[in-house]
């Protein structure tokens, strides 16, 4: 038995799109937990409505190195639409096991506050011809973690913030399970 932990501060559609993944593949046996910090989070609904697990963190009790006993032994970490810088005790203790997906192609477009539409927004204002995900390991600084995968998509010359992210999910969901079967297997 695996056990993951998904981390996310808003909708957590990621975090659902995981979970029904394996759940589709019952021979793999994974038990889910989330994180979040984020009291109004949608996260937090979908977790009940999947029954999974799901704790809300304080930034004092994250970012104290305490924390790794309620995290205790873990197989991957996977940080998916969350917030908050990763402290350097949590990569250190977790090193090539903390993975994050960031809705452009890194390098460009990240680092502290580019996160959701206003990566979108940024993208489409500097009239870029392509976007995409950024799938990386996560090291003490934003989006700055070794990549192990990206996927492109076209900006077409009408697209607004909300058409860009509805193509954003589309490759999100197709990869980052994939990713995640192959870390965890690997
Ligand atoms: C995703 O676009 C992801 O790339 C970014 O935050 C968004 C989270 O979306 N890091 P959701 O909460 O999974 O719907």
């Amino acid at each position: 038995m695996k056990r993951i932990l998904i981390f996310a501060s808003g909708s957590g559609s990621n975090a659902e799109n995981i979970i029904d993944y394996f759940w589709r593949r019952p021979n793999m046996s994974i038990r889910f937990e989330i994180f979040t910090n984020n009291k109004n989070a949608g996260v937090i609904d979908r977790a009940r409505r999947l029954h999974i697990p799901c704790a809300l963190i304080e930034r004092e009790q994250f970012n104290d190195e305490k924390f790794l006993e309620a995290i205790g032994e873990v197989d991957l970490i996977i940080l998916a639409g969350f917030l908050w810088l990763v402290p350097e005790y949590l990569t250190k203790a977790f090193s090539g096991k903390i993975i994050n997906i960031h809705p452009a192609l890194l390098p460009a477009y990240g680092g502290k506050g580019m996160y959701g539409d206003r990566v979108h927004k940024a993208v489409i204002d500097n009239k870029e011809k392509r976007s995409g995900i950024t799938i990386h390991h996560v090291n003490e600084k934003y989006d700055e973690g070794e990549v192990i995968v990206q996927a492109t998509c076209k900006v077409e010359t009408n697209e607004s913030p909300e058409t860009l992210a509805g193509k954003i999910h589309r490759l999100e969901f197709a990869y980052f399970p994939i990713v995640i079967e192959q870390l965890i297997e690997g």
